[in-house]
């Protein structure tokens, strides 16, 4: 970092504004609100891509929510996973009969999701759905089945809004297209 910094030569091209994302994670709080009216919902956000999406949605839903965390990583460079998921960080909750919606940053190769998807599915949920705020629908390499999504967006690399490359950018309150 620090003198690094200069050597960096990148642009970030404003994609989607805060103000649109807002108003797009309200209408995925009111759908939630509605299929589930009546319960309570866990919403288990992957660290650390999904942390500003989560925080947002959490209030703006009205139904009782609680938050957990997890952590995973893919295998391989930065920007391109290999296919395999690790665990890095489990979540403490017992997930039994609780109606689970897992939070996530971006729905990519689609690895990730599916990996997520199997592995929480063992712990027994009274319901289990997939929430991601931004999918890139040409690069799956996996079916995953996304029960809501934000924006489908075309193949390139974003940053912003909890999204990094190499741990930059998370902190930008829009989504940006990356170009290095
Ligand atoms: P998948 O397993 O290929 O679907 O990858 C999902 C993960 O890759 C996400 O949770 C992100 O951490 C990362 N990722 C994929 N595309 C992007 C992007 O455009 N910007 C930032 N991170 C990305
Ligand atoms: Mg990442």
């Amino acid at each position: 970092m620090g003198e690094a910094h200069t050597d960096i030569k990148e642009t970030i091209t404003p994609y989607l504004s805060a103000e649109k994302i807002a108003a797009r994670v309200a209408e995925i709080a009111a759908e939630i609100d509605r299929d589930f009216a009546g319960k309570h919902v866990t919403l288990l956000g992957t660290l650390r891509g999904a942390i500003m999406f989560l925080a947002d949605l959490a209030r703006a839903i009205t139904l009782p929510v609680t938050l957990e965390f997890i952590k995973v990583s893919s295998y391989g460079g930065q920007s391109e996973s290999n296919g395999e998921v690790q665990l890095d960080f489990p979540f403490q909750m017992d997930l039994k009969g609780q109606n689970v919606i897992i939070v996530e940053d971006i729905v990519d190769m689609g690895y990730t999701a599916r990996w997520l998807r199997e592995y929480l599915q063992s712990f027994d949920p009274a319901d289990l759905r997939l929430c991601t705020l931004l999918d890139k629908p040409d690069r799956r390499k996996v079916p995953v089945k996304i029960d809501y999504m934000g924006f489908s967006i075309p193949d390139e690399f974003v940053v912003g809004y909890g999204l990094d490359f190499a741990q930059r950018h998370r902190n930008l309150p829009y989504v940006g297209i990356l170009k290095g």
